[in-house]
């Protein structure tokens, strides 16, 4: 069956990778203790390496969030009167397949949006998607969700999927400002279905973000060659190891590069110089694990009202449907 192409929006200015990579370094590098922005780890070798993690047999978060979806797509479809549906940080949609089944089965769904900052990845799943739901129209934009949420399409009533745990790799303070952002963009009576993980033994969290074939290392070590190919810095891959830790107090994976020797790194592009001393550890993403309660007081906060919370049959993950008040 031939079915129009996808239309691909383009929001992300040509600049914006220079611009605000720049920025971002210069804040992140500039700081103590060093960090850098997680969005820098989804350029195209970034995109193929997390697509291995979310099939490592330690990275559980993938298949649990698959469980629920396979579960209850049909009790969220019928939950929401959503016609289009748009999904931030949607990467390769590939278990949104399943939500976007249950929504097509009610013969309402008209519109699919996926965004992402990954252009190649988001270009291949709009391809995938159009040819899967010819009478859906398929209009993906590549966009930075904290960017440019009050540009994405409306005029009809819209279900946001957040998928992935993504919202755990934001700050907290990073959280409120996106779903404050998110609750402004929409209108009274949206909806948004976020998945989370759910906090467990510190020891299966370990083992899900330090596998033993090491495509986590890989991934976490990637952002530093996003560094060297845009800025020209020369940080000495070797010379780092990856170490992800549990922070009790924070309820949080704090997933970290380690530099084994002292050494100074060059950031021409960002104009910048930086030491590290042995030892010292630069941290380049977050995953924040959370309690029911948690996720009902922060969607509070911002102006959402829980309908369900559906968590997988160990417990493992929840997604979590609520409605802009
Ligand atoms: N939703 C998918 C992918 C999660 S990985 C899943 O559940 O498996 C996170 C995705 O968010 C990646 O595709 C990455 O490119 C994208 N991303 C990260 N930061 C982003 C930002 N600021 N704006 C838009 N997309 C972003
Ligand atoms: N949102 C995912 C998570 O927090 C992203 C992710 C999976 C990730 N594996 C990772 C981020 C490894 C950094 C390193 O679980």
């Amino acid at each position: 069956m031939s079915s129009p192409a996808p239309v691909v929006s383009v929001l992300l200015d040509p600049d914006w990778a220079a611009g605000t990579l720049v920025d971002d370094v210069r804040r992140g590098l500039g700081a103590t203790p060093l960090r850098l922005p997680p969005k820098w780890l989804y350029d195209d070798e970034g995109s193929r390496l997390f697509d291995l993690i979310t099939r490592l047999p330690e990275y559980y978060p993938t298949e649990a969030e698959r469980a629920i979806l396979d579960l209850h797509g049909a009790d969220i479809a019928e939950a929401c009167d959503a016609t289009t549906v748009v999904e931030l940080g949607s990467g390769t949609s590939d278990k949104t397949r399943v939500l976007l089944d249950a929504f097509d089965a009610t013969g309402r769904l008209r519109r699919f949006v996926p965004v992402d900052v990954s252009e190649a990845t988001l270009r291949a799943a709009a391809d995938m998607l159009d040819e899967r739901y010819p009478d859906v129209a398929i209009e993906a934009v590549v966009g930075d969700f904290t960017l440019h949420l009050g540009d994405l399409p409306g005029g009809d009533r819209r279900l946001v999927a957040f998928l992935g745990g993504t919202i755990g790799n934001l700050y907290v303070e990073e959280r409120g400002a996106f779903l404050g952002a998110l609750a402004d963009s929409l209108d009274p009576g949206d909806w948004l279905l976020i998945g989370t993980d759910l906090v467990k033994s510190s020891d299966r969290l370990i083992a899900a973000y330090n596998d033993s074939q090491g495509v986590t290392s890989a991934f976490v070590t990637n952002s530093l060659t996003v560094l060297n190919r845009e800025l020209g810095a020369d940080f000495d891959l070797d010379a780092f190891s990856y170490v992800p830790f549990w922070d009790a107090h924070m309820e949080r994976m704090d997933l970290r590069l380690r530099s084994e020797a002292p050494q100074r790194v060059s950031i021409p592009g960002a104009d910048l110089e930086v030491d590290l001393a042995s030892g010292e550890e630069i941290r380049v993403e977050i995953s924040t694990k959370f309690r029911p309660e948690g996720i009902r007081a922060e969607l509070g906060a911002a102006g959402f009202e829980v309908a369900h919370i559906w968590t997988d049959p160990a417990d493992d993950f929840a997604l979590t449907l609520a409605s802009l008040r």
